[in-house]
């Protein structure tokens, strides 16, 4: 088993004094285990203020996006450079509300996924299917393609500082999970295909997150799967108990 990785995607979520107290409460909440990280992605503007708040602490802080580009005329973006300056270890790169909204690429992503690296910032990469997707019997076609432009041109050294988030589109804030054994077939996919396109070495290294959905009701099965990793966390990460209860029971699985 894995050391597993919760993480919580806080969205375009929360006021400042509200983002300031859910980081306080989960650091406080945590035991001292040191048996599964944790991280939480807040928008840009209040990620200074979480990094400092969580310094000391295990809790990892991350972005939610990030440009590709070092610097430049870019307007209303972010660098992985002042990600990096300000204390985020962290990206979520290509989750698919930033594939649909706003029309990401597979090599937008790519470039992201790069330039994140070359700012030692740890990507994780987020794939899955539309709901027609799966209808249609893609998505191991859909996953396959997102992982070889989003990883194209990385060595095996490289992805092995990824975590890979699973996140079917039609379970993301929708209330309808994946089943456990649904879930569990696609990481299997993951981590096949990253042992054929790598070596086993790399697909053994990189965590794959379950998201969708996931809540302290439903993450005990997700995550008790074998190669289910740990799990991206989006409505349920905003309040701090439901968060600290799927972190507890992460801490069975790893
Ligand atoms: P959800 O979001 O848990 O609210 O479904 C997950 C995500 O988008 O990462």
């Amino acid at each position: 088993m894995k050391k597993q990785f919760i993480a919580g995607n806080w969205k375009m979520n929360l006021s400042l004094g509200e983002a300031r107290g859910l980081a306080r409460k989960i650091c406080d909440g945590l035991a001292d285990s040191e048996a599964v990280d944790v991280g939480v992605f807040p928008s840009f503007v209040y990620l200074k203020d979480i990094c400092d708040i969580l310094s000391d602490s295990k809790v990892f802080v991350g972005a939610q996006n990030m440009n590709m580009e070092k610097c430049g005329a870019f307007t209303g973006e972010v660098s992985g450079e002042m990600l990096k300056d300000i204390g985020c270890t962290h990206v979520i790169i290509g989750h698919s509300e930033r594939r649909t909204i706003y029309q990401e690429t597979n090599s937008m992503i790519n470039s992201k996924i790069k330039a994140a690296l070359f700012n030692d910032l740890n990507p994780i990469l987020c794939v899955g299917e539309r709901q027609e997707e799966r209808d249609a019997d893609k998505t191991r076609e859909v996953v396959e393609s997102q992982l070889s432009g989003g990883l194209d041109g990385l060595k095996s050294e490289q992805v092995k500082r990824l975590t890979i988030a699973y996140e079917p589109v039609w379970a993301i804030g929708t209330g309808k999970t994946a089943t456990p054994e649904q879930a569990n077939e696609v990481h299997v996919f993951i981590r096949n295909t990253m042992r054929s396109k790598y070596d086993n070495d790399a697909a053994h290294c990189i965590r794959i997150q379950y998201g969708g959905s996931v809540n302290s009701k439903n993450a005990k099965e997700l995550l008790g799967q074998p190669e289910i990793d740990g799990a991206l966390v989006g409505g349920a990460s905003l309040d701090a108990n439901s968060f600290l209860n799927i972190v507890s029971e992460a801490v069975r699985f790893s």
